[in-house]
């Protein structure tokens, strides 16, 4: 299904590991709604994911960036820019990462070392890549810039571990520099808090499988689903959105606004 929505728009795309990542629906939606992408991920990620391949299929270049060095950006930024002839429209940040998480450390015995690194990856790295937008004059006005996010950044989830600290960072990040972009530019800054979704990065937490399946039965609608996100960033990035900005805006099927659903006490 295509409505045209991103015709002629074009924009980057980070965090598309494998054809389960969110950011591999949100690039295969944006190019059937008549976008141009540049697709991009850590160069570890390029060597051992299958981005090469999506890059082939969307007629997409890919080029690799660390997001916690400056440099990286600055080069990812001015080839995109060589690339589409000019500045972007829209950006997706859809990058996370904890090793505390991945070696199921509890919340009261974490690494501060890797909690840095989480830190670093999963949510400095949005005000970097926003940091070298800047500078580099690398965004149309009007433009919009988009990082995904989940609900631990507002309440507890035991085994989110230190990222729910790193959410609520990335989520204020976005309120403080869509003051900037806002006045500036015109350009909006979101974050889209969504539901558990199978994926690398969300299968990583422990007990995922459980979480997934009452997250699913406590929502309204049902979880959402990594290809209803990427519909959801479409509508982000088109011309539809735009005084839509310094918002956490919940795509989960109604999760956020329940207490308790009669449906979980059934069994
Ligand atoms: N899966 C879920 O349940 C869920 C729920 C809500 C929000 N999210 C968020 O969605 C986003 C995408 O995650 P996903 O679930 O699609 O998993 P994923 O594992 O497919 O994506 C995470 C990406 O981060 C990239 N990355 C890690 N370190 C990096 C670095 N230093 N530089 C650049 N890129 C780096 C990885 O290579 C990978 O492509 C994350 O921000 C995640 O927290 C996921």
């Amino acid at each position: 299904m295509s409505n045209n929505l991103l015709a002629g728009k074009k924009g980057i795309i980070f965090g598309a590991l494998d054809d389960q990542s969110i950011a591999w629906k949100v690039a295969e939606r944006c190019v059937a709604e008549g976008a141009q992408i540049v697709l991009t991920n850590a160069p570890v990620a390029l060597r051992f994911g299958k981005l090469q391949e999506l890059g082939k299929k969307l007629n997409a270049e890919v080029i690799g960036a660390d997001a916690t060095s400056m440099e990286d950006l600055e080069n990812l930024f001015t080839k995109s820019m060589e690339i589409f002839g000019g500045k972007v429209d829209f950006v997706l940040h859809s990058i996370g990462m904890s090793i505390n998480v991945r070696k199921k450390k509890e919340y009261t015995n974490l690494k501060h070392d890797w909690m840095h690194k989480t830190f670093d990856i999963s949510a400095m790295s949005f005000h970097r890549v926003m940091q070298v937008m800047w500078k580099l004059d690398a965004i149309k006005d009007w433009g919009s810039i988009l990082a995904l996010t989940y609900i631990a950044a507002q309440r507890t989830f035991p085994d989110y571990n230190e990222m729910a600290e790193s959410k609520a960072l990335l989520e204020s990040y976005a309120r403080s520099f869509g003051y900037h972009f806002g006045t500036a530019k015109k350009v909006r800054v979101n974050t889209i808090s969504q539901s558990p979704t199978w994926t690398t990065a969300g299968s990583g937490v422990k007990g995922f499988d459980k979480f997934f399946g009452y997250a699913d039965k406590m929502s309204p609608l049902g979880n959402a689903s990594a290809e209803a996100c990427a519909d959801y960033c479409i509508s982000m990035f088109s011309d539809l959105t735009k005084m839509v900005t310094m918002q956490n805006l919940f795509h989960d099927g109604g999760f956020s606004s329940m207490g308790m659903n009669p449906a979980i006490l059934e069994e």
